[in-house]
C-alpha cells in the first residue's frame, strides 16, 4: 500500500486504516526486522509531549532509524526560521522522515507538498491527532476482535480535543454507534447525548483531559469537574460488563478520573500507551515504503 504523509485520517479509505491496524498488531506479535537501516528520522515537537514523542522515537529505533535529536528550546525557530525552512533544512541534510507537533492547524498539508522527505503528524492544533486514533483503535481491536457493531463514547472536553476529533475520522469508516458527550460548561459544543447513558451504555467509554491549555477562559473548576463526571470507582461500576475505559493521557488524578481505579481490569491506559509504540512502527515503516 503505502502512505506518501500521514496528516489526516480524512484521507484514508477503510482498508489502508485496516492496513495500518493489521501491521500494528503484526509488529506487537513479532519482532520487527531492521529494515530502514540508516535512514535518517527527525521528531519536530514544537508543543510539549511525553507519549507521542517518545513512542516515535522507540518505534524508529525497532525499524532501525537513525533518529536526529531536535529541541525546540535550542533551535533556530527561536530567531524566527519558518516551519517551512526549519523542515527544508532538516531535509537537506538527508533526512527521510519528519514527525511533527505543533499548535497551528492546517500548514502540515502545504508545507508537505512542497517536501521530498515524509511528513507524520504527531498531533496539530484541536483538529488532529492520527496516530492516537490509530493506537485507540488497535486498543479496542484487541479487546473486542471487532471494531464494527461498537459502542463507543468519548467525554470530556470534546471542543478542544484534537483526540476526539481525529478518533471521530477513523471510527466514521466503521459500522457502529459513536457517541460525544460535553460538559455544558464547555459551552459552544452541541453535545445530544446524555452522560448516564455514555456511562452505562457504552462498551468503551474513552475520557478525554480537560485541554487547559486551550482554554480561554476557565470553563469549569478540577473539584467541580471531578464532582460531576470525574471517573471514580463507583462510576466504573455502573459501566456496561466488559466495557474497557480508555484515556489518551495525560491524564489528571482527581480530575477526570481518580487514582483508586487506575489498577482496575477495564482500564487499558497503559495498553494504548504500549500500542502507540506498534501505531508508529506502522505508520513509519507504511511512508517510508509509500
Ligand atoms: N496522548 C498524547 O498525545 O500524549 P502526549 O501529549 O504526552 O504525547
Amino acid at each position: 500500500m503505502g502512505l506518501k504523509n500521514l496528516l489526516t485520517l480524512k484521507d484514508l479509505d477503510r482498508g489502508h486504516v485496516e492496513k495500518l491496524i493489521d501491521l500494528g498488531l503484526k509488529f506487537k506479535k513479532d519482532e520487527a526486522p531492521n529494515s530502514f537501516d540508516g535512514v535518517f528520522y527527525c521528531p519536530v515537537f514544537l508543543e510539549p509531549s511525553t507519549r507521542t514523542m517518545l513512542s516515535f522515537e522507540m518505534a524508529a529505533k525497532r525499524l532501525g532509524l537513525e533518529t536526529l535529536s531536535f529541541n525546540p528550546g535550542h533551535s533556530s525557530t527561536l530567531k524566527g526560521e519558518t516551519l517551512y525552512d526549519t523542515l527544508k533544512t532538516i531535509e537537506s541534510m538527508g533526512t527521510k522522515v519528519a514527525v511533527v507537533r505543533l499548535k497551528q492547524e492546517g500548514i502540515l498539508g502545504e508545507i508537505a507538498d512542497q517536501l521530498d522527505m515524509k511528513l507524520v503528524n504527531a498531533g496539530e492544533g484541536v483538529r488532529e491527532h492520527p496516530t492516537q486514533a490509530l493506537l485507540d483503535a488497535i486498543t479496542i481491536y484487541e479487546h473486542f476482535g471487532k471494531l464494527d457493531g461498537l459502542t463507543i463514547s468519548i467525554i470530556g472536553d470534546i471542543k478542544h480535543s484534537r483526540v476526539a476529533s481525529s478518533f471521530v475520522d477513523l471510527y466514521s469508516k466503521f459500522e457502529g454507534t459513536l457517541k460525544l458527550f460535553s460538559s455544558p460548561e464547555f459551552g459552544e459544543f452541541d453535545s445530544s447525548h446524555d452522560y448516564e447513558d455514555c456511562l452505562k451504555n457504552s462498551d468503551v467509554v474513552m475520557l478525554l483531559r480537560n485541554q487547559l491549555e486551550r482554554h480561554e477562559k476557565s470553563f469549569i473548576t478540577a473539584e467541580d469537574y471531578n464532582l460531576k463526571y470525574g471517573m471514580t470507582s463507583e462510576r466504573l461500576g455502573q459501566t456496561k460488563k466488559n466495557s474497557i475505559l480508555m484515556h489518551p493521557g495525560p491524564f489528571n488524578r482527581g480530575v477526570e478520573l481518580d487514582s483508586e481505579i487506575l489498577n482496575h481490569s477495564k482500564i487499558k491506559i497503559w495498553d494504548q500507551v504500549t500500542n502507540g509504540v506498534y501505531a508508529r512502527m506502522a505508520v513509519l515503516s507504511e511512508v517510508l515504503n509509500g
